[in-house]
């Protein structure tokens, strides 16, 4: 056989180089690169063609079992996972430090174990004292959770072995685990990827509903390989700023349901407190309308939030750089909204800094947030504030057209029953207005000509 060569793996994609380099080839990350035992290989044979063992196939309409998933005891959970956890499935959640994944977790292994399954809470990062401290401020020490502070995956499997499939077993996290067959420290490429491989047969062959806890680097991508998130059944991100009071869990990746719902949280004294009715959750609630602020109605899944956007523009002195900064939305459509707006609105943003934020640390992610984004950044500039009781919703094209999107009627529903009596949207959702004032807009121009030509 020959001489194993020494292979690197790049921390933030997974990619294999057998040289290492500053940058990752793949991924373009810097500093990432890192030394790993060799895969071993026993390549005796030439092909996989023959000697295996017949499998059987089936038919898609077999009767087979039915999902029978299981509340976790927190609603608005539950609805970010698609209707309740499935047994013998993986998920993963990823989310800044100090979020609040740990608690979450903690929380729902208390509801499900208070409701008489079993639940299993494994801690590699903090101790079993800590955890029931926390578990004391939560008010849920006397759920019987089975509480573990472990980070041998075989430890850990060997356990399990003895007792009874709990109905939900939370890994926190899984950057902390660590397989004795492979060589390297916990947190590796290699080492997460074992530990979970291992951790989710153990959930599918039992039927249990495991949580992987995941850190996140930087960028917002959840720490060691992309692989781990194929790996698993459900994606999910806990996301907030921290600084706020407000939790978004979204759904990135879900086999057995729909990605678009979210659960919204509070963070409290007392942990995470669900917040079933959100719609006014992102609403700074002023008296006095003040310029460069829009409220958009977004849409959540099924439910609609009014969410406030915020613009800031400050003129600078020729000669310095102006400076572009968003929270909360995507800067390269901020980029595409300026661009708009200059070309084909004859409006001036290059020698200004923009400032946008999405109140409350929510982040937009629906695309009829373009009106809404727009209006904001109108009236920073002209400095004049949007009518109070107004909302803006609908995308806009390169070409400065305002496009119809969805769930018009759900927008301007919520909207007007939340005290806005006003709508300006794509020309299409007008519809049935019964009362409510709805104003059609097609372009960009329109848009400009009503904010700068009020008086
Ligand atoms: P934690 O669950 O440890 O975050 P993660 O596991 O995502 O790193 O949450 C930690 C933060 O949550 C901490 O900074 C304090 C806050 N917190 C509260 O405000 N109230 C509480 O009851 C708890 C338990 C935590
Ligand atoms: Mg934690």
């Amino acid at each position: 056989m020959a001489k194993p060569k020494r292979r690197y793996i790049c921390q933030a994609c997974g990619s294999v180089s057998f040289r290492w380099q500053g940058q990752c080839a793949d991924c373009g990350e810097w500093n990432t690169l890192a030394e790993e035992a060799p895969e071993t290989v026993f390549s005796a044979k030439h092909n996989l063609s023959g000697g295996g063992r017949a499998i059987a196939f089936e038919a898609l309409d077999a009767p087979g079992e039915v999902l029978k998933r299981k509340s976790t005891g927190l609603a608005e959970f539950d609805r970010a996972l698609g209707g309740g956890m499935v047994p013998g499935s993986a998920v993963l959640m990823g989310g800044d430090p100090g979020i609040g994944k740990s608690t979450l977790l903690l929380q729902a292994a208390a509801k499900v174990a208070q409701a008489g399954l079993s639940a299993v809470y494994i801690s590699g990062e903090e101790a079993a004292g800590q955890i029931r401290m926390r578990a004391d401020r939560l008010g849920l020490a006397g759920a019987p959770i089975a509480l573990a502070a472990a980070t041998s995956v075989r430890d850990i499997l060997t356990t399990l072995a003895t007792m009874p499939p709990p109905a939900l077993l939370v890994i926190d996290s899984i950057q902390t685990m660590h397989s004795d067959q492979i060589e390297g420290a916990p947190g590796t490429v290699s080492q997460v990827r074992a530990s979970a491989f291992e951790l989710i047969r153990y959930a599918k062959e039992n039927g249990v509903a495991l949580f992987l806890v995941g850190h996140v680097t930087k960028d917002g991508s959840i720490a060691g390989p992309r692989v781990l998130e194929h790996m698993v059944d459900v994606v999910m991100a806990f996301e907030g700023e921290r600084s706020h009071q407000y939790r978004i869990l979204r759904c990135l990746k879900n086999r057995f349901g729909p990605v678009d719902e979210i659960g919204v949280f509070a963070m409290e004294g007392a942990g995470l407190a669900e917040v079933g009715n959100p719609s006014m959750l992102f609403l700074s609630g002023r008296d006095t309308p003040v310029a460069g602020s829009a409220v958009f109605p977004a849409i959540e899944g099924t439910r609609p939030v009014l969410i406030e956007v915020q613009a800031l523009i400050v003129r600078l002195a020729s000669g310095a750089t102006p400076r572009r900064a968003v929270v909360g939305w995507d800067s390269g459509r901020l980029a595409m909204l300026l661009a708009v707006l200059e070309a084909r609105c004859g409006l001036n943003f290059s020698s200004a800094e923009v400032y946008l934020n999405v109140a409350g640390g929510y982040r937009l992610s629906d695309p009829a947030a373009d009106l809404a984004v727009a209006a904001a950044l109108i009236s920073a500039l002209a400095d004049k504030p949007l009518p109070g009781d107004a909302v803006w919703f609908g995308e806009v094209s390169l070409a400065g057209e305002i496009r119809p999107v969805a769930h018009a009627p759900i927008r301007l529903r919520e909207s007007a029953k939340l005290g806005f009596s006003s709508a300006f949207g794509p020309g299409e959702a007008g519809g049935a207005s019964d009362g409510r004032k709805f104003t059609a807009l097609t372009l960009l121009p329109n848009l400009v000509d009503r904010i700068m030509g009020a008086p």
